[in-house]
């Protein structure tokens, strides 16, 4: 056991799915993985361990924002030897350029979050995504846009017109994650990638339906899986 995570080791796969929501976690496994056991009900974030086309593969819920994800991204590095997480998550457009339900894959993600200023004492450090797992979730997914993140520790944002700056800078979409995912990555020399669908439109206001997430939440696990396992 790790502290934040009740699996033995070796209960965990070396790939892992990781969307924010414990409940999508459980989602996942009950519909795409076969033989899918709950390895971690610690503190509600469910973890599951299963296979897809025989190949096995964990699903474990980080919970909201860097802090809460660098926790579970930690632990499965460093305790459970996992070599590759992919998150699978939703995210706000940025620009007219992106529709709701659309796909995007992170190559980067930039961030207003203080974790990495404190950790690298002020110099700015690029978060990247696997090369080989963004090139493989490329293909499986032609009509994707692959481009930045905009990693956000404020949901609810005080200063929109910086987030505005980063869209003009290329930022696709904003979300929680992904800055901190894929630096704990490069940290422990393993693999991440970042995959978001749009569940609202900051530019045009728009939301989605849950209908509609659950739907395009499901076609995004399968490009996951294809990229991490395919
Ligand atoms: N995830 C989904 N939509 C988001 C938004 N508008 N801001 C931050 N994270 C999000």
């Amino acid at each position: 056991m790790s502290t934040h995570i009740g699996a033995e080791h070796g209960q965990i796969a070396p790939l892992v799915l990781m969307p924010g929501d414990p409940l999508r976690a459980r989602w996942i496994a009950e519909t795409h993985l076969e033989d899918a056991r709950c390895y971690s009900e610690v503190r509600g974030m469910y973890g599951y361990t299963g296979t897809w086309r025989g190949h096995p593969v964990s699903v474990q819920g980080s919970g909201m924002g860097q802090p809460s994800l660098a926790i579970y991204a930690h632990e499965l590095f460093a305790s459970y030897d996992v070599q590759a997480i992919i998150r699978v998550g939703s995210c706000g457009a940025l620009t007219e350029r992106l529709a709701l339900r659309d796909l995007v894959i992170a190559s980067g993600a930039c961030t207003d979050s203080s974790m990495n200023r404190i950790t690298f004492e002020g110099l700015d450090y690029a978060p990247v995504a696997d090369f080989g797992l963004l090139r493989d979730a490329a293909a499986a997914a032609p009509h994707a846009h692959v481009g930045l993140l905009m990693s956000s520790d404020s949901f609810y944002a005080t200063r929109p017109e910086l987030t505005a700056r980063m869209a003009e800078h290329g930022a696709l979409a904003v979300e929680m994650e992904a800055s901190a995912l894929y630096t704990l990555a490069a940290r422990h020399g393993r693999r991440a990638l970042a995959i978001c669908t749009v569940s609202d439109h900051i530019v045009t206001g728009e939301e989605t339906t849950a209908q509609e997430r659950e739907q395009t939440f499901g076609e995004m696990v399968e490009v996951a899986l294809t990229a991490g396992l395919g």
